[in-house]
């Protein structure tokens, strides 16, 4: 997929041609570096302000991954620092992205080197949603734990749930996985119970979309995940860089996406549910950070109760 102006970019977002928390924000990032690269201003005012008004745009494409506000905000930050004239605050613009791009296979090579010393030989993970390369510039989140661990030689079989209405675990994690020959079973997510009950499940691992004070905000079903991880004793573990951090808010101040209807009322174009039913369709639910066993970034391995000491640090 080519886009090649920052209204290109902000309908690839909102149709979700391009998903995952850390691939929306490196995406963000060169909507504005296309701003910048087009631009036609002859002073510095001139292209911060088209700047502004292409992040507005690209701010309004979805409300809940952090990372996406971060990124918008981290490159405006850049051009404002930058001194000099348009033609220096375009370079920089640009050079930002191709670096937030960068820094992000890094991060999530990170996050997998300290997130497989958590997987043992032989262990079945389960996942939910697609935090893989697909969700990100490369490498993923969640799969970038399962990945290491399996580069490093660990024989881990992974439970795919087909995450609806999306159905991102059907279509990209399975395809990821299988392409890089780790063996994936996929389940509906009603099934989810079943093979926890069955004990199929050593440990989850699920991405994050914003990581709160007192909750991870994840791709709709990752609560019901973790309620029956808990009531079965497998460890809950979140892969997810500092980027989708936001410590000032608390889960009640976030928005939640609700989506289209038709996500739910139709698989593809084709209609399963009666014509004129009720929908909702929130595309992210709330997990109380008590369901969290610890969450995996790039700076290592946070359990529970040093992320409550961390938030107390802050606070105090
Ligand atoms: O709506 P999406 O597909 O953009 O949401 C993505 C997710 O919720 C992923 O599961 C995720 O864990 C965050 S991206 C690594």
């Amino acid at each position: 997929m080519e886009l090649r102006s920052p209204q290109e970019v902000a309908s690839a977002l909102k149709e979700m041609k391009m998903r995952g928390a850390p691939l929306i924000g490196v995406a963000a990032a060169y909507g504005l570096a296309l701003t910048a690269y087009h631009s036609r201003a002859k002073t510095r005012e001139d292209l911060l302000k088209e700047l502004e008004t292409s992040a507005d745009l690209i701010r309004a494409t979805r409300p809940t991954a952090v990372n996406l506000f971060w990124a918008v905000d981290r490159v405006l930050k850049r051009a404002y620092e930058t001194v000099g004239d348009h033609e220096a605050v375009r370079r920089a613009v640009i050079e930002e992205a191709n670096r937030m791009a960068d820094e992000d296979v890094e991060v999530n090579k990170r996050i997998g080197r300290n997130g497989s010393k958590l997987l043992r030989d032989g262990d079945t993970v389960l996942t939910h949603c697609n935090a893989g390369s697909l969700a990100t510039v490369d490498y993923g989140t969640a799969l970038a734990v399962i990945r290491s661990a399996w580069e490093e030689g660990k024989r881990i079989n992974v439970i795919a749930d087909e995450t609806r209405p999306k159905l991102q675990g059907a279509r990209l994690t399975a395809y990821e996985l299988m392409r890089d020959g780790v063996p994936v079973t996929l389940i509906t997510d009603g099934m989810v119970g079943y093979v926890m009950a069955k004990g199929l499940v050593d440990k989850v691992i699920v991405g994050a979309d914003r990581i709160v004070r007192d909750a991870v905000i994840n791709k709709v079903g990752t609560y019901t995940v973790a309620v029956l991880a808990r009531e079965h004793k497998v460890p809950f573990y979140v892969a997810a860089p500092r980027s989708t951090f936001d410590l000032e808010k608390n889960a009640e101040e976030v928005e939640i996406e609700m989506r289209s209807p038709e996500e739910v009322t139709h698989v593809g174009s084709v209609r399963i549910a009666p014509e004129g039913v009720k929908v909702l369709n929130p595309a992210f639910d709330i997990t109380p950070i008590s369901y969290v066993t610890a969450i995996i970034c790039e700076d290592g391995v946070i359990y529970r109760e040093e992320f409550e000491n961390l938030l107390e640090e802050r606070t105090a």
